[in-house]
């Protein structure tokens, strides 16, 4: 059979990829979009709520909020990139193209504000805004003549040589299979899945970060772990947006107290990671945190949060319990700044790349930004280029069972490593134990990835990679910036059974 080949081979279909995928469609190549997803709900894009900030007539203003949120580590020309192509890729692809009814307070756009910002720029359709971008954008190039999607398709590892990659191994249906593409862009998101908290879909597993770093490419930044400060906390947690604060809601400790005024001089809208520390604390020290909404019109303003809470019988007179759960990972491949990474015909965009925009703490509704103008700057690079068939490496052609089982106890036991040793607060002594944990236990599922080709094997193999490299980062970065808080060793205390 002739092996698979398209000018350009996305992998992933959130805001990023979805936006790569129409660069290089606009540029005349032919686009296959290899992805994970059976729905769009896959994807984080999907479940973003906030939405989408933009510059106004105020780049420098926006440029200096995502600096001083990310504590002043942020790449300033990547934030450049960024802030000045954010109004015109937003009104392109989201209002031109797709014709994307953002909320209006009758007349003009209602720019909403977030925590850090200075100023009120986010574009927003309810507090759901991931699902009205995605979806329209998805249905586009499902009908675009150049673009085939392929679902339930993952990749297993890119095909390259010498510093050069040439496409990768899809697995359909049990097949494993090679496409070759003139270019390849990575965009699977984030690793949510490495934590038993998050915002993130089950399938974040960190298979690009895996992918690329197996393939040689450079990785950056991998200790900036981002929390989002309040997620509701009981039986089926659900992400409480930003937004909420950014319109007067409060947080208050088991006592009922506030106590973002005593942490920073912007309270409640202080940046993610000082909000989402003192979260921790305060539950640790009272009990519990409330997201109080009583100033704000909760059912009016946010109807979809409000059906939630109903979902769960929960009445937000009290408030709402929050936590913090893993929400975001600011490192990631690097890549310049046409997400072209340290390897030839290689493209990384999206939550698994590392711009530099976002330093060690991103600012609020910058994601779904970056996705979209990295994405249409890289697919537009990457248009032009030829596959070219290479020789790939034998696959084992047989599968033995592998009782889920065994993956599932791995996955429990990286998650443990996760949220017991690399979570809000770290100590240099659980950053060195986390590395030799991860390092074992990845050791352990390579002796499997050897000869069998299962998809969940391999998105526990990739978590593994992604884990290591979080932990090694962590462990060689002694300073506390941003979202990579080091606490001072605590006493000499027992090591849990667990690791
Ligand atoms: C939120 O709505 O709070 C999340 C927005 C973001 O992650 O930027």
């Amino acid at each position: 059979m002739a092996p698979h080949t398209t000018d350009v081979l996305v992998v992933g279909s959130g805001i990023a990829g979805l936006s790569a995928a129409l660069g290089a469609a606009r540029r005349g190549a032919s686009v296959t979009i290899a992805t994970k997803a059976t729905e769009p709900a896959d994807a984080s894009t999907w479940w973003a709520q906030g939405g989408i900030a933009v510059a106004r007539d105020d780049p420098g203003g926006f440029a200096a909020d995502i600096q001083q949120a990310a504590g002043g580590t942020a790449d300033s020309d990547a934030i450049s990139v960024l802030v000045e192509n954010a109004n015109d890729a937003v009104r392109d692809v989201f209002i031109e193209t797709l014709g994307i009814e953002f909320d209006t307070d009758g007349s003009r756009f209602d720019f909403t504000r977030e925590a850090a910002h200075s100023n009120d720029r986010i574009l927003h359709v309810d507090a759901s805004t991931g699902k009205h971008l995605h979806v329209p954008l998805l249905n586009h190039l499902a009908d675009h003549d150049a673009v085939t999607i392929d679902t339930d398709t993952a990749a297993l590892d890119l095909c390259w040589d010498e510093g050069r990659v040439f496409g990768a191994l899809l697995e359909s249906g049990g097949e494993v299979t090679p496409t070759f593409a003139g270019a390849t862009i990575l965009a699977t998101g984030g690793i949510g899945a490495l934590y038993s908290q998050t915002t993130n879909p089950a399938g974040a597993t960190g298979d690009s970060i895996a992918m690329a770093a197996l393939a040689g490419a450079a990785v950056t930044d991998m200790e900036y772990v981002q929390f989002h400060p309040t997620v509701y906390c009981g039986a089926n947690p659900f992400l409480l947006s930003e937004a909420l604060r950014g319109e007067g809601a409060l947080l208050r400790n088991g006592d009922g107290e506030r106590f973002m005024p005593a942490v920073h001089e912007d309270a409640e809208l202080a940046p993610r990671d000082v909000v989402a520390r003192a979260v921790d604390r305060e539950r640790e020290r009272t009990g519990d945190v409330w997201l109080d909404v009583s100033p704000l019109d909760f059912g009016e303003t946010f109807p979809n949060l409000a059906a939630r809470c109903r979902q769960r019988a929960v009445d937000w007179t009290d408030g709402i319990p929050v936590a913090p759960a893993e929400h975001f990972l600011c490192g990631g491949i690097s890549v310049d700044d046409r997400g072209r990474t340290t390897l030839d015909n290689l493209y990384a965009v999206g939550e698994c790349s590392r711009t530099g925009v976002h330093g060690a703490n991103r600012l609020a509704s910058t994601s779904l930004l970056e996705g979209l103008v990295w994405g249409l700057r890289a697919g537009e690079d990457a248009a032009g280029g030829s596959p070219q068939v290479i020789e790939t490496p034998s696959r084992p052609d047989r599968d033995p069972a592998l009782p889920t089982a065994f993956v599932q106890a791995k996955f429990d036991r990286l998650r443990r490593v996760m949220d017991e040793l690399l979570g809000l607060e770290r100590t240099h002594a659980d950053l060195d134990w986390a590395v030799a944990v991860l390092r074992r236990l990845k050791g352990e599922v390579d002796a499997y990835t050897r000869t069998r080709t299962s998809r969940s094997l391999y998105e526990l193999r990739n978590a593994a990679i992604t884990a290591l490299l979080i932990a090694r980062a962590a462990s060689e970065n002694r300073e506390s910036v941003g979202t990579h808080f080091v606490v001072s060793e605590e006493p000499e205390r027992e090591v849990p059974a667990s690791r």
